[in-house]
């Protein structure tokens, strides 16, 4: 494939290409070389529309750490606050001949709508509430680590399901690793069409957690509430919030994920988060960079071979 837009185009041997290299690239980073050259003499153009610390980071990382020239644009410094459009910042990044262009936007498809209009690879940072591919690939080699495999396990996703791109990038992801997904959280935050994506649905913490391998919590999106339903962050902590009274439903070994940005007190008790006994907040970082090497580097391979093919 040319570019990574969603987990919804990766077949599962596509996906266990991705994290066997990964886990190469976790090595790679822990040792004191850190370096490739995957992509060496390529452009890579960050263009992030929305808010972003660990994606933002992590890509631009990825792509300093293979070799690649790596641009990541003030986009809030940018002629978007002129009027240009998505479209026509594209088209006039593209005429630069870059090689990769990495893209966060708050619009769900926009991402892919900006992937058919420019020559070079995109990857997909986040777009609305549509996809995280790279969040959910992050989250994967995290759990594959943790647990020895992908398949035939119970994972129970908790808390604002309804404005999530990375529940709806996990769902995907480890249904098609044949893995069992619960989603938890209040009727107002379940999407009601959920019943149809293979998952179980319960409103319940201690039924939803019940013999869970893994806990991945969610943060409330106030953001994206548009002025709906909002829940007190008191009671959402009392009814949702993981403390260890609602962790001790879940298997003993059960890891705790969370994509961050965390939000204490509301959807996880600080003293969980930090447990390194449970918590694997912390690896979901160091992950994310040897995933976004690892997609990177195969695309680029993809782009090469389209490229001498074209020659
Ligand atoms: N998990 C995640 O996407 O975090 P950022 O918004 O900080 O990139």
């Amino acid at each position: 494939a040319r570019h990574l837009l969603g987990i919804e185009h990766l077949a599962p041997d596509e996906i266990t290409a991705i994290l066997d290299l990964a886990d190469d690239y976790v090595s790679l980073n822990r040792s004191t070389q850190k370096h490739g050259d995957a992509l060496a003499g390529l452009t890579q153009i960050n263009m992030f529309f929305e808010n972003s610390t660990r994606t933002q980071a992590s890509f631009e990382l990825a792509g300093k750490r293979l070799g690649a020239d790596v641009m990541s644009m003030a986009m809030a410094a940018s002629s978007i606050k002129k009027g240009e459009t998505l479209i026509d910042t594209a088209l006039t990044l593209n005429a630069m001949h870059p090689d990769i262009l990495v893209v966060r936007h708050p619009n769900s498809g926009a991402v892919n709508l900006l992937a058919e209009k420019v020559a070079c690879a995109v990857l997909n940072a986040g777009d609305g509430r549509h996809e995280h591919p790279t969040q959910a690939l992050l989250d994967a080699l995290t759990i594959r680590r943790k647990k020895g495999r992908l398949h035939r396990l119970t994972v129970a996703i908790c808390g604002d399901v309804a404005h999530s791109r990375v529940a709806r990038s996990n769902i995907l992801l480890l249904g098609r690793m044949e893995s069992r997904v619960r989603l938890v959280g209040p009727p107002t935050l379940i999407p009601s069409q959920a019943r149809d994506w293979g998952v179980e649905v319960t409103h319940d913490m201690e039924t939803g957690l019940k013999d869970c391998d893994v806990v991945m919590m969610l943060r409330l999106q106030k953001e994206r509430m548009d002025g709906g339903f909002i829940p007190s962050e008191r009671e959402y902590y009392h009814r949702f919030g993981l403390d260890a009274e609602k962790l001790a439903h879940a298997r003993e070994d059960a890891i705790v994920m969370h994509p961050g940005p965390m939000n204490r007190g509301v959807e996880i008790d600080g003293t969980i988060a930090d447990d390194i006994n449970r918590s694997v907040i912390q690896e979901q970082v160091e992950m994310g960079v040897a995933v976004r090497m690892a997609a990177m580097d195969l695309l680029a391979r993809n782009l090469r071979a389209e490229r001498s093919a074209a020659a």
